[in-house]
């Protein structure tokens, strides 16, 4: 457990790097955090900020996720060969399945909960796309284009994250995957969606900004 601790703490730092808001800080000198829908993530970066530095956030974002999963699996690959290790009941791929599983949620809590950013911060759409393709690239691939067949048809981002959330649930639930992936995603694709409640609320009332539109109310 003493491992497991170790990767979620590590895999936690990754998710927390405050890409949107350091684009918002080193760019303009603004707090990001005071504009549009008050997210880190890359579509308020585009509203606040404008299309390269959202780009950029965008790809970091998702490159985070990948690194925190990738990170995990290679930290328990290389404790197993340490010989001070006890050895556990579980077979190697099992224990890294389930290490990935907690690095993923843990990335999850990261972006969205920064411990730079007096835990606050994004959404954890991005990252947690960045968490799926490292986990599992046809669960990830899935989600993106549901992701991106939702925005061309909707052009709302928030919309188009729920649903490439609810894709993933669906995907890992319908191939052939590991309980602690199915957890994951199932976990994860959960909070991604609590996080949008704001969103949700106004999707309902009608009045969620779509795609290059003005900034929402604060949420
Ligand atoms: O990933 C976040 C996106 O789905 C919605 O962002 O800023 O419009 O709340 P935002």
């Amino acid at each position: 457990w003493i491992a497991g601790a170790i990767g979620s703490a590590i895999a936690y730092l990754f998710g927390s790097l405050p890409t949107g808001y350091l684009a918002g800080k080193l760019l303009r000198g603004i707090d990001i955090r005071e504009h549009g829908s008050r997210s880190t993530g890359a579509t308020n970066v585009l509203r606040t900020l404008g299309k390269w530095p959202a780009l950029v956030v965008l790809l970091v974002d998702v490159l985070k996720g990948a690194a925190a999963i990738v990170f995990a699996r290679w930290f328990y690959r290389w404790l197993s060969t340490s010989p001070t290790v006890t050895p556990t009941a579980l077979d190697l791929e099992t224990w890294i399945a389930w290490a990935v599983c907690l690095a993923g949620l843990a990335a999850l809590l990261g972006h969205s909960l920064s411990i730079w950013l007096n835990f606050t911060g994004g959404k954890s759409a991005a990252t947690g796309l960045g968490v799926l393709l490292a986990m599992s690239w046809p669960v990830g691939l899935g989600a993106a284009i549901a992701f991106g067949v939702v925005l061309a048809a909707s052009r709302i981002v928030s919309l188009s994250s729920i649903m490439a959330a609810l894709t993933a649930i669906a995907l890992v639930c319908g191939l052939e995957q590991p309980l602690p992936y199915r957890l994951l995603v199932i976990a994860g694709g959960i909070y991604v969606i609590v996080r949008h409640r704001a969103n949700i609320q106004r999707l309902l009332a009608g009045t969620e900004p779509r795609f290059g539109q003005f900034s929402p109310e604060p949420g």
